[in-house]
């Protein structure tokens, strides 16, 4: 029997994303809204088909989420301070894409957001699918051995490989449509357990990404890059991800806390065109970093 009575649910892998019809995402109740987070909870990363919304509708849908995230070193929409449009414009030909190396989004922040929401509105052809892998697997496979060596290390995640002062990842950020802001700030460290707990779920997270994970803590880069290059490679095995193919209306809304994603970058001479917002989340914790005792906060 289905988990849910308003929506269908259908999984596209056995492992992440699920597509979800019969709704409106203009149109919701609250049962719509509790049995998409159901399903968002399960599969990690849920999508939506033929979702004609305007900038209104599409930040009153994302809002039953919870409140907005921040939007560092890209610029926002003059009206919409909440929404940046991810666009890569056809002229812009043998360039590196916004997203397009694995990450989980803004994982540098104290508290990275929970969710991202993107709405498809100008999609190529062919190309452009955003790709996604499933963070607990990561941990969960790992070897017993190699969970106890993984569970206390904390990981230090900082914006500065793609928004840093120096050479960026990004490439030549001044010829891209989309206006990055390159600054001193992002060159700041964060701390976060590399082994996160979900705050909704209680399970474990291999919560690592290539992008914005750039040490262990009390190692240098170079040390930590063997040990990291490993569970990267491992986070990315095919076994955990999903592709989405996009088209015009098209909604995707995924888990930062145990998901990663990228945008594949092959439709040179076609223009993207996407809008994006994020939903707050939590400072992450886990066995390196504990985080609410779940006592006290019952006992105030
Ligand atoms: C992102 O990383 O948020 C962008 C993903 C995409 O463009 O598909």
């Amino acid at each position: 029997m289905s988990d849910y009575k308003t929506i269908t649910v259908e999984p596209i892998t056995g492992t992440i994303g699920a597509e979800i019809s019969g709704v409106d995402l203009c149109n919701l109740n609250d049962q719509n809204v509790a049995e998409i987070r159901q399903a968002f909870l399960k599969h990690l990363v849920v999508f939506f088909r033929d979702q004609e919304m305007d900038i209104p509708a599409y930040k009153a849908f994302a809002s039953k989420f919870g409140p907005f995230g921040t939007e560092p070193f890209v610029k926002t929409m003059d009206e919409h301070p909440e929404v940046i449009t991810v666009l890569k414009e056809a002229h812009e030909t043998n360039t590196i894409n916004f997203g397009g190396q694995w990450h989980s989004d803004w994982s540098f922040l104290k508290t990275p957001p929970m969710a991202t929401i993107l709405h498809g509105i100008d999609i190529p052809p062919f190309g452009g699918d955003t790709v996604f892998a499933n963070s607990y697997l990561a941990y969960e496979t790992l070897s017993d051995g190699m969970k106890r060596i993984v569970d206390p290390l904390v990981a230090v995640h900082s914006a500065r490989r793609p928004y840093g002062t120096g050479k960026s990842i990004l490439g030549d950020t001044s010829k891209k449509s989309m206006t990055i802001i390159r600054s001193e700030e992002a060159h700041e460290e964060v701390e976060h357990p590399l082994v996160r707990i979900h705050p909704e779920t209680g399970k474990k997270v291999l919560f690592v990404n290539p992008v914005y994970t750039v040490r262990l803590k009390d190692m240098t880069e170079r040390d930590s890059r063997e040990i990291l290059d490993k569970l990267f490679t491992h986070s990315i095995s095919e076994v955990f991800t999903c592709r989405f193919r996009w088209r015009r209306n098209s909604v995707a809304m995924w888990d930062n806390r145990c998901a990663m994603h990228l945008a594949l970058n092959d439709y040179d001479g076609y223009r993207r065109e996407l809008r994006r917002v994020t939903i707050a989340g939590d400072i992450p914790y886990g066995a390196a970093k504990p985080g609410p005792d779940p006592l006290a906060m019952a006992n105030g």
